[in-house]
């Protein structure tokens, strides 16, 4: 039995499109695996706190000396549990500008606990958490796939990112696809619009047409005559 993690980060509630597409992922994966255990959490609707005086010392060093600090501790003790258990993390996120949702990022803040979800080595900080995959859906308004927007790119592809802290040492984390999503009318627009073969498409029909003519033709009838047009070869 599989289990899952499915993580939302969209401020969009249901006009999400990166919320549409966790939904369908989990759709794909009940299918594939009926007895998979499926556990989501909405951190776009119900956003984490953000790290503060109080909950720092809590989350980075266990110390729960206020109510404030006791919460933040229970909290990020379940969401490490949550992801502890999870075989496969699903995570929709939105790209906001030029970054991830900071509802994202205060997930990962309550989640990279040294020596718990990683560890300090020589080589920099690792994730401890092994033998997990993960799904990253990022949605985003604008495409970075061509041009100097390239260098803006994918965020978790960033050395630095943290998701890279989860055991995902060293793979690569860009894009496998990139969809591009067009409201239908622009889609159908665009797509005679920029059919790459339309020139040669063009020329097929028309050598067809030709081909058809001629043989229809009897065998000494006269060419028509090169911009005669219609009404010339009726006179013919
Ligand atoms: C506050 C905000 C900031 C955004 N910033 C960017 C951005 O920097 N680059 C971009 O390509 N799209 C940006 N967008 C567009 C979103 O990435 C895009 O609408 C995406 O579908 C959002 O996913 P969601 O519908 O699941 O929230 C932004 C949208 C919002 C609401």
């Amino acid at each position: 039995m599989t289990n899952v993690l499915i993580l939302d980060s969209s401020a969009s509630g249901d006009a999400s499109v990166s919320r549409k597409l966790t939904d369908a992922a989990e759709e794909t994966i009940r299918r594939r695996d009926p007895f998979a255990r499926i556990v989501r959490r909405d951190i776009g609707a119900r956003p984490i706190p953000h790290l503060t005086e109080e909950t720092v010392p809590a989350i980075r060093a266990g110390l729960t000396e206020t109510e404030a600090a006791r919460e933040a501790l229970a909290l990020s003790d379940a969401l490490v549990a949550e992801l502890r258990e999870a075989d496969l993390i699903v995570i929709g996120a939105p790209m906001y500008n030029f970054g991830i949702a900071s509802t994202l990022k205060t997930w990962f803040d309550y989640v990279l606990r040294a020596a718990i979800t990683f560890k300090y080595t020589e080589s920099g900080a690792v994730g401890v958490l092994e033998g997990k995959r993960a799904i990253v859906i990022e949605t985003r308004g604008g495409l970075y796939s061509e041009g100097p927007a390239q260098m803006i790119g994918f965020p978790g592809a960033a050395p630095a990112h943290p998701a890279r802290l989860h055991g995902h040492r060293g793979r690569d984390l860009r894009p496998r696809r990139e969809a591009r999503l067009r409201p239908r009318s622009r889609r159908r627009g665009r797509r005679r619009r920029d059919r790459p073969n339309r020139g040669a498409r063009r020329n097929r029909v028309a050598a067809g047409r030709l081909k058809r003519q001629r043989a229809s033709r009897p065998p000494f009838a006269p060419r028509p005559l090169r911009g005669g047009g219609r009404d010339h070869h009726k006179r013919l």
